[in-house]
């Protein structure tokens, strides 16, 4: 029986339905870029309202092309957390209104644990228009076309979180943040640094388009490799930010496309290759011989060149989501819902939105040092 899911934490509006074997039967997002890109960010009130907005039309159109009706359903899904506390209000209050007027149980997913599942997700045949895993292609190595098996590290990059996990089995006390970013998740490094270049919003596409035209050794800029240790499994992205911003003011005059093209590469190249780097060396510390990308920036072409070919020559087997399941969906929120679903859980209609994961975090944000396992 399948599950409705609605995801609503940031600046898409998603809806879906999906099986409990991660079967899509539908995968409905209503993007708000457009909304948000005046202003380089997205800008927390214009997404609540949006949402509000779009909501009833993308959970109809999720239903519709299910060719299913409410009362088909096992739950209703929703993600309860991380997010913006105004936008995930949107989906948790339809949710619960749904789950209520349909007599159906209800269970709230974390964003974050439905990123480091979505590589599970399989459209239906004949029922997914997205054409496909596109970037994937590109790659000479081949991500692995079949599911992970348990234990894999997860590495998730997107626009609000960067983060290294351990990932024991699907059941959040399974997942183990093994270090984080200390600032800006790199998704938001890549916006922030396209928003300074003038190059449009969101960042990371524009710079991935623009870093293949260019050419890192030409750009005449120093870059840090931020948090360059390898041993450590956390993250610095915002000094290499300012880094550009340094780099942007001091020159005496703008800078021509060639010259924005170079820069783009030069900082596409630090960013992947620390990723890459700590990654790799996470999985092979903890002796697992598994990766899962997962998140937004998992669209990045050289991010996922660089990853397939480090895991080859490290004998790592990558597992990497269809493009569509990498960016936020609602698809990927089903899921998790249908296996807690399954194993007998689910929420009531006290359910409220909360800015924090359920996933115990060992990085704190600045200088602060790590806190112990729990
Ligand atoms: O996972 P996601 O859709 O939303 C969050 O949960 O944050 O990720 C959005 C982020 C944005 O920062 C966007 O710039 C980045 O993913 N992104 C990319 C690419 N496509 C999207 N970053 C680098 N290269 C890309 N091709
Ligand atoms: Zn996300």
């Amino acid at each position: 029986m399948p599950v409705l899911a609605i995801e609503s934490s940031c600046d898409e509006t998603a809806a879906a339905v999906v099986t409990a074997e991660g079967m899509i039967l539908s995968d409905v997002v209503h993007s708000q870029i457009a909304l948000h890109a005046p202003y380089g960010g997205v800008v927390p009130e214009i997404a609540a309202r949006d949402h509000v907005r779009a909501i009833v039309p993308v959970v109809s159109a999720a239903l519709d092309q299910a060719q299913l009706p409410l009362a088909a359903m096992d739950g209703i899904a929703v993600t309860s957390r991380p997010g913006l506390v105004g936008a995930l209000l949107v989906g948790v209050q339809v949710a619960k209104g749904l789950a209520w007027g349909a007599g159906k149980p209800l269970v709230a997913v974390d964003h974050l644990v439905a990123h480091l599942l979505s590589v599970f997700l399989r459209p239906a045949s004949g029922r997914d228009g997205s054409g496909g895993d596109g970037p994937v292609s590109a790659l000479s190595a081949e991500p692995e076309a079949h599911p992970p098996r348990f234990p894999f590290i997860g590495l998730l990059v997107s626009g609000g979180h960067t983060a290294l996990y351990m990932c024991r089995g699907p059941n959040h006390r399974q997942i183990e943040e093994l270090g984080a970013t200390r600032d800006d998740a790199v998704g938001e490094a890549f916006d922030k640094v396209a928003k300074l270049l003038g190059l449009g919003y969101p960042g990371g596409p524009i710079i991935d388009r623009l870093a293949t035209r260019g050419d890192w050794s030409r750009a005449r800029v120093e870059l840090p490799t931020p948090m360059g240790r390898k041993d450590s499994p956390e993250f610095s992205f915002s000094g290499l930010k300012s880094a550009v911003a340094r780099h942007v003011a001091s020159a005496d005059r703008p800078q021509t496309e060639a010259e924005l093209a170079d820069l783009c590469a030069a900082f596409q190249r630090v960013v992947t290759r620390v990723l890459v780097s700590k990654a790799v060396r996470t999985a092979q510390r903890h002796d697992v011989n598994r990766i899962v990308l997962a998140g937004g920036v998992a669209a990045n072409r050289e991010l996922r060149r660089r990853l397939s070919h480090a895991c080859t020559r490290s004998e790592i087997a990558l597992h990497v989501p269809r493009l569509a399941s990498c960016t936020d969906n609602a698809a990927m929120v089903g899921y998790v819902g249908a296996l807690k679903l399954a194993a007998g859980a689910s929420d009531d209609l006290s359910l409220s939105p909360t800015p924090r994961t359920e996933l115990p975090r060992v990085t704190r944000k600045g200088r602060g040092k790590r806190a112990s396992r729990q």
